[in-house]
């Protein structure tokens, strides 16, 4: 999500626990919808370790190469599936899912021959993320067109919602439905997560937006894929918010993290809500990750995952997040190391100079 809304994967990006590296006592069928992507490739490499069939589905247009010895069937969601129509499988994992009419046609096209489908959706589905501590009861987004298609900042969330209903209505109790907040980590190509440290190992005056206690939200790709390895083998089955405890995490912590960890000679420089409301810093993707603490974004970053928590979800500790979106960064091509998200350094210094005291 964002607040309105070539990978390469090196071995040392993709850390599967000790736990998840032992064969399952059950070997299942798993159809990845997707997988290529930024969260596929992590859900493939941490089943294949425990000994699960896998069979990819995808255009073959992105990162085509990376599975060579995973069986991987060429078609499109947009109602492109003649290579789904043979085969059975235990679980269905979902995570190219945008537009409810593609996920509708898969998931009924699969209802007889899979036994559950999980889907990927976001925490972007809510109503709005104004309140502290929705769970997931709480009301989901409607479109004033809900056969919209177009996939934009606007309309993602209530697709989103729409996809989830999809996919109940054809596997009902059969469904899991994965609600994520910002899943950041070795491997994520949107640099939300990743500018903060890489800023911080930057050095120097730093514009850090609201107060050192504001609380973040994210799941490290990892913790996701474990809790996603969980509910294939396990049967878990429901809706499911995924992101850390609300206030575990807070900016304050992350930039000291990160300085600890780059022994950086960063100085943080606070700019509170009203500055970066009036340079227009709240909805430019400027400052990733922090939501404000007042008006309509005041729950984004209180989400409660405690039902998720309840079946297994667990955290790895964010140094560790830092340390290897960090190990993970410096891998990457010059041309990809040119942050998609944060301010530029000439952007940054602008404020700098108009930020008193
Ligand atoms: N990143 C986040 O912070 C975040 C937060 C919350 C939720 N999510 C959700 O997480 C899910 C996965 O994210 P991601 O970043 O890993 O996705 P991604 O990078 O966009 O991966 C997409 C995968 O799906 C395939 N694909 C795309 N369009 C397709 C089509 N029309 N037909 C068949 N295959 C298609 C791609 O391969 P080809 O291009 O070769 O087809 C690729 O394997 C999404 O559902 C997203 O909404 C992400």
């Amino acid at each position: 999500m964002n607040r309105r809304d070539a990978i390469k994967l090196t071995a040392a990006a993709l850390s599967v626990s000790v736990s998840s590296s032992a064969f399952a006592t059950k070997s299942l069928r798993v159809l990845i919808l997707g997988g290529t992507g930024f969260i596929g490739p992590h859900f493939v490499e941490a089943l294949s370790a425990r000994g699960h069939t896998l069979t990819l589905f995808n255009r073959g247009k992105r990162n085509a190469a990376l599975f060579p010895k995973i069986e991987t069937l060429i078609g499109d969601r947009n109602g492109e599936l003649d290579a789904l129509r043979d085969g059975n499988w235990d679980v269905v994992i979902d995570n190219s899912g945008y537009v409810p009419r593609h996920v509708r046609l898969s998931a009924e096209l699969l209802k007889e021959r899979a036994e559950r489908y999980i889907f990927v959706s976001s925490i972007s589905a809510y109503a709005n993320l104004t309140k502290p501590g929705i769970d997931e009861d709480y009301p989901t987004a409607t479109l004033p067109d809900p056969s919209v298609e177009q996939v934009n900042g606007e309309t993602y969330g209530g697709l989103k919602a729409l996809c989830e209903k999809a996919v109940e209505q054809a596997f009902g109790a059969r469904a899991t439905i994965l609600r994520p907040t910002y899943i950041v980590g070795p491997g994520d190509h949107t640099d939300r997560f990743t500018y903060w440290p890489v800023r911080v190992a930057r050095g120097g005056e730093m514009l850090a937006p609201g107060t050192p206690k504001d609380p973040i939200q994210f799941v490290d790709v990892r913790d996701l894929t474990d809790f996603t390895r969980a509910c294939v083998e396990e049967g878990i089955t429901g809706r499911f918010n995924i992101c850390n405890p609300p206030r575990e995490v807070t900016i304050g912590e992350l930039l000291e993290i990160s300085k600890r960890i780059t022994k950086a000679d960063t100085k943080f420089r606070w700019a509170d809500e009203a500055f970066l409301e009036s340079n227009k810093l709240l909805d430019s993707g400027e400052i990733p990750i922090w939501s404000p603490t007042k008006g309509e974004y005041a729950g984004a970053a209180l989400v409660n995952p405690a039902r998720a928590i309840a079946r297994g979800l667990h955290f790895r500790d964010a140094a560790t997040t830092v340390t290897d979106t960090l190990s993970w960064h410096r891998t990457r091509p010059a041309e990809e190391q040119k942050l998609r998200a944060g301010l530029t350094p000439e952007r940054e210094a602008e404020l700098l100079s108009k930020l008193t005291g």
